[in-house]
């Protein structure tokens, strides 16, 4: 290592610097966790639920959650070892005392006495989560800008006699070997042999690919004669976090399914707006001799949330072969537009045909607003030039009311941009900055020009 002595020193120097830029005294602080080890050999899946899993304790608020899968020396696996399908962490309250296992039923509900603690809407069942994404994960910004935060753990919550927790779920496909790896990551069934689903239900007679095909313990075909070891992986998390105080202003969290079915809510008869999600849709090849047009596949929603606010952050969720999506207000206005970044390398975080990023949206506050009860539209685009089975189009936003005192303090666009970079390069760059970035390439072009880090 080039800069022994030198980094050390400014590692010091800038994490002073870091917590007193602190307004309020309040300090960041970050937290860097495994989740319980999964093991995966060639073409096998592993789709975890962990109940209790370490977390930043007390009444928090949230300010950034990064995640990859690392392997038992801690180093990242790239997609294309290992495919992260998706993770997703929910919150809940377990009755204390209790030994009663926590589960989650198909519904998303648990059983037992627990209550789920879900995000601001809009999906009845599924997508109650906190914090999700899938292969974009390392090179997705998600840090909340000041003095904006996620509030979590407050007291006054929490129902008597039952305690805040936090369930993850891992869903990872090793295509190690695999015949087909696009197929495998995109759960097509003839290349996984299931004939039921992962609650021994039969399959539907037209499904050919999707969440039901991939369930924990199957195997997705694997070239004949592939040898591979199996081994012990991770989920590596990372929360930044501040403790609650009253210069932070709440935001709630929305995430918008573009394959929702929903009904409007009706006031003669009382009856709610209900939302399916069917979270999975599939995208159809374009016709033979079409390409030249672009076969692009476009899937919309009409919605309206229920509450407005303004909108602070903003981020699609797409599969590979994701063109980008865009949520616009009532009258066209674009709320957020998202598009993807693929890789184009063999490192972890730059693998090439996966998508490795997402572009996120950092409105100015008070710039973008939801007034309640718009009517949102959603557009999710898809290359159709060959079939997709088990996409997804989701828009997570995150939305502060309007009311709220914002203070003085905000995200600039350095910020943002270093951001994305730090879930990027990994929690010692987030946590010390812009500055340490810097002063690494001053001290790297002061010596030989050039050098990758
Ligand atoms: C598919 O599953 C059936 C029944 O579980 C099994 O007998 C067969 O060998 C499997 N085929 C392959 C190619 O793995
Ligand atoms: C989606 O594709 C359509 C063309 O089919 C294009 O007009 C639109 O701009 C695209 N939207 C996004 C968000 O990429």
């Amino acid at each position: 290592m080039l800069c022994a002595l030198e980094c050390v020193a400014i590692i010091l120097l800038l994490s002073v610097s870091h917590t007193t830029l602190q307004a309020s005294g309040n300090e960041i602080k970050t937290d860097v966790f495994l989740s319980p080890k999964f093991e995966l050999g060639p073409g096998s899946v592993a789709d975890k639920f962990y109940y209790g899993i370490d977390f930043p304790t007390g009444h928090i608020a949230i300010k950034s959650f990064n995640a990859e899968v690392v392997d038992d020396k801690g180093k990242s696996v790239p997609l294309h070892e290992t495919y992260l399908h998706h993770w997703v962490v929910v919150g809940y309250y377990k009755r204390k005392g209790e030994n009663a296992l926590e589960r989650f039923g198909e519904s998303g509900l648990l059983q037992s006495d627990s209550t789920l603690i879900r995000n601001s809407g809009m999906c009845d069942h599924g997508l109650v989560q906190y914090f999700g994404l899938g292969s974009e994960t390392r090179r997705t910004a998600t840090d909340v800008p000041d003095p904006y935060g996620i509030e979590a753990g407050n007291p006054a919550d929490v129902p008597a006699g039952h305690e805040a927790r936090w369930m993850l779920n891992v869903h990872a496909i090793d295509t190690r070997g695999a015949v087909d790896k696009l197929g495998c990551t995109e759960c097509r069934c003839d290349l996984y042999n299931v004939t039921a689903d992962g609650n021994g239900e039969a399959m539907p007679v037209d499904y050919i690919g999707g969440l039901k095909c991939c369930h924990d313990g199957v195997r997705c075909r694997v070239k004949r004669g592939f040898r591979g070891e199996r081994r012990s992986l991770y989920l590596r998390y990372t929360v930044t976090y501040m403790d609650w105080d009253a210069s932070i202003v709440p935001v709630k969290i929305y995430i918008l399914d573009v394959t929702d079915i929903w009904r409007k809510a009706d006031e003669s008869t009382g009856l709610k707006a209900t939302h399916r999600c069917l979270i999975e849709y599939d995208v159809e090849p374009c016709p033979f001799g079409a390409e030249n047009d672009g076969c692009i596949h476009t899937k919309s929603l009409t919605i309206s949330l229920p509450t407005g606010g303004d909108v602070i952050y903003g981020v699609g969720h797409q599969h590979a072969g994701g063109f980008g999506s865009t949520l616009f207000r009532e009258g066209g206005n674009v709320i957020c537009s998202s598009v993807p970044t693929y890789g184009t390398g063999h490192e972890p975080g730059n693998e090439a045909g996966y998508i490795v990023g997402m572009s996120t949206c950092y409105p100015s506050p008070g710039s973008v607003k939801i007034s309640a009860g718009e009517t949102l539209t959603l557009v999710s685009n898809y290359s159709s030039s060959q079939r997709h089975t088990g996409v997804m189009g989701l828009f997570y936003i995150l939305i502060a009311d309007s009311s709220a005192n914002t203070g003085a303090v905000q995200h600039s666009p350095a910020q943002v941009r270093m951001n994305t970079m730090a879930s990027y390069l990994g929690w010692p760059f987030e946590l010390f900055g812009v500055g340490l970035v810097v002063a690494l390439v001053l001290i790297y072009s002061g010596r030989n020009g050039y050098e990758e880090i």
